[in-house]
């Protein structure tokens, strides 16, 4: 049985829904498109951020720390997420922030603030080294005590959450697709489907093959019970970079289904989808599920 502290976090989730996407283009390919409507969960915690938080916050409630301590960057949905949960548990909060304070906060940090999570604000060098810190005890002094939440709450306690989004699905599909910053959605996926399909990973950032032995590491003994492929081709420069043609496709995807995306995550797997559709790499007649992973709070940082 959950926490009651975290049911009432969990009671404020509306549904996630299957919908079908209805575009011309893909009806002429003849490739069936699902979304996982993950960003219908809640404004905030919306996404992959519930869904990743749930467990490792339920371990973190029964240790009794001081606070919960994490990291990300100016614009982190991570810790957007995470300072509304620590409101609500009326439990602190404590981010260190990539690269130098600005000016002038954005709505973001205005957010995290309001929130009463406490800023701290580190080089990027710094920055990287925290990086490798993964254990939720296993911080250096230095950064404060409390429980420790490595980048984007990459942690085996996350998988369990995500796993639940499996089991809400009915549609029968041929992949799987989804957008991977630290791999853990991708993991927590890949370590509870049983169907026979393929978890396709889109990374959102460039570099990122080293995520295949990341993501290999949070699985549990091993074993991916799915298939999963990581394609690294739809980074466009980088982790938050854009351009004129992926930026277009986002408005007009939104514009024709109705269905707002952001281009940090959800806009890169799409397009890549739809590049993909282009290439003939699905077979007429293939289903594909994608997920929403939400993130729309990021919309506010420019263009
Ligand atoms: C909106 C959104 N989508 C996708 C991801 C990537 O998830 P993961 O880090 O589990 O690969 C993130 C980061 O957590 C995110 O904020």
């Amino acid at each position: 049985m959950l926490d009651s502290r975290l049911l009432v976090v969990e009671n404020q989730l509306e549904k996630s829904t299957l919908e079908k996407v209805n575009d011309p283009f893909l009806k002429a390919a003849g490739v069936h498109l699902w979304m996982k409507r993950d960003d219908r969960l809640h404004p905030i915690i919306s996404g992959n951020k519930w869904r990743k938080l749930k467990y490792i916050v339920e371990h973190a409630l029964l240790l009794q720390p001081r606070c919960l301590i994490s990291m990300g960057g100016q614009y982190s949905n991570h810790l957007h997420a995470l300072a509304f949960v620590g409101k609500q548990l009326g439990l602190p909060t404590v981010a260190w922030i990539r690269g130098d304070p600005p000016l002038e906060f954005n709505r973001t940090l205005k957010d995290l603030a309001d929130w009463g999570m406490e800023l701290h604000f580190i080089s990027r060098s710094e920055y990287r080294e925290l990086r490798k810190i993964k254990d939720y005890d296993g911080l250096p002094e230095r950064y404060g005590t409390g429980y420790w939440l490595s980048e984007g709450g990459a942690n085996p306690l996350a998988l369990k959450g995500v796993a639940e989004l499996v089991g809400e699905i009915s549609e029968p599909c041929d992949y799987f697709c989804l957008p991977c910053g630290t791999g853990t959605t991708l993991a927590g996926i890949a370590s509870s489907v049983t169907g026979d399909f393929t978890v396709l990973g889109f990374v959102a950032f460039k570099g990122g093959a080293y995520l295949k032995d990341e993501i290999s590491a949070l699985l549990p003994y091993q074993v991916a019970r799915q298939s999963w492929q990581l394609n690294l081709d739809y980074h466009f420069g980088g982790f938050a970079k854009t351009s004129p043609q992926l930026l277009a496709f986002v408005d007009d995807f939104s514009a024709t289904t109705g269905i707002m995306i952001e281009p940090t995550y959800t806009g890169k797997m799409l397009y890549g989808i739809y590049d993909l559709v282009k290439q003939n790499y699905f077979k007429k007649g293939q289903s594909i599920i994608a997920l929403h992973t939400g993130g729309l709070q990021s919309i506010r940082a420019p263009r």
